[in-house]
């Protein structure tokens, strides 16, 4: 099935739901067993990567957005969480222990820096933040205790590409695992797996979710033995996506490819537009030709969405010469209103 068609089918099973196209949504909490030997036995073996067993765990609408991410992804499996922060810290929380250090890229999505700073460090984790050209000197890095690289690319706000399979080669070499927020891309325009990437979150909130109205994260491991101790610390946590949500986030799944095509012209358009302006410095926006992560966006993505904000699709980094930044700023936003 092509990529496009998976996005529109994926997570429906409407023979499974008396015909409905899609899945209904599924509020629950307790789950009621058949009978009492069911009941003792409903977390026994692998029930608690399968089954449907109490509310907090995952209902049917989690289940059929994780299916569908896990397969666009091309992963083992997903958990789907709270949010996309909270996609980070149960990733890392699962992954991590006492005297662990982690390699986080220096441009990270700023809240992934305060829970290194402020929430791991107090469980005895050390962070080292590297610079995100570092490529394959990551190597140089890696220490006895490196549990981990957490990448991002383009990174949050300044836009720095990575060179996601350098790294990976480099980590898997020295058995160090990689996590990617792969929020700006999605598995459409890039699938960190396929670059060697054992993790990859998703902030659904933004591009997959698509209408600013929820919040909610996934996360897709390469195998099964990361999967199961995400499974099992998002269960330790209690944190499961509220199946509205879901539901919400599966139906932007439907139309995420058109909305990404969509904005990667208009956000080209408005990049080249805001690049020829006298009172702009530069632009960081890994698709414009002269952007210094150019020729890595261009071997390894399959487009640019915009910033991850979905309702201000054509954000982009812009430096401007800062004489008077009112006045500026003015211009070009009635300059932009033009295009
Ligand atoms: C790159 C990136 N990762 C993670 C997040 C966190 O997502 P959420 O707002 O759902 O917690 C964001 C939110 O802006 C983001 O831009």
């Amino acid at each position: 099935m092509k990529e496009d068609t998976k996005l529109v089918h994926l997570g429906r099973g409407p023979s499974s739901f008396e015909g409905t196209v899609n899945l209904p949504v599924y509020r629950a909490s307790t789950i009621l067993s058949a009978d009492v030997d069911s009941y003792i036995h409903r977390f026994d073996d692998d029930k608690n990567l399968t089954d449907i067993t109490y509310g907090a765990r995952g209902t049917q609408n989690s289940r059929a957005l994780g299916e569908a991410i896990a397969e666009l992804e091309g992963g083992y499996g997903t958990i789907v969480t709270t949010s996309g922060l909270s996609a980070i810290s149960v990733a890392l929380g699962a992954l991590v222990s006492a005297g662990d250090h982690l390699l986080v890229s220096d441009s990270v999505y700023g809240p992934t820096r305060t829970f290194c700073n402020q929430v791991l460090t107090r469980y005895g984790v050390t962070t080292e933040y590297y610079s995100p050209d570092i490529g394959v000197s990551i190597a140089e890095l890696i220490q006895e205790n490196t549990r981990l690289v957490f990448m991002e690319a383009p990174g949050s706000l300044t836009f720095e590409m990575q060179d996601i399979p350098g790294i990976t080669r480099v980590a898997k070499e020295q058995g160090v695992l990689t996590v990617m927020d792969n929020t700006w891309a999605t598995p459409v325009f890039f699938r960190p797996l396929e670059h060697g990437v054992d993790i990859s979150i998703q902030a659904g909130t933004k591009y997959i979710a698509g209408h600013s109205d929820l919040v909610i994260g996934m996360v897709t491991s390469s195998s099964e033995a990361t999967h199961r101790m995400l499974v099992s610390h998002a269960h330790n946590l209690g944190d499961a996506a509220s199946p509205d949500d879901c539901y919400l986030a599966l139906r932007g799944l439907r139309t995420l490819s058109v909305r990404l095509c969509r904005q990667q012209e208009s956000t080209l358009k408005v990049a080249t537009w805001l690049a020829d302006q006298p009172q702009v410095y530069r632009v960081l926006y890994p698709a414009l030709a002269d952007d210094p992560g150019h020729a890595l966006w261009k071997r390894d993505f399959k487009g640019a969405s915009s910033l991850p904000w979905t309702e201000k699709p054509f954000m982009l980094r812009v430096h401007i010469g800062l004489e008077d930044p009112e006045d500026l700023i003015a211009d070009l936003t009635q300059g932009l209103a033009r295009i």
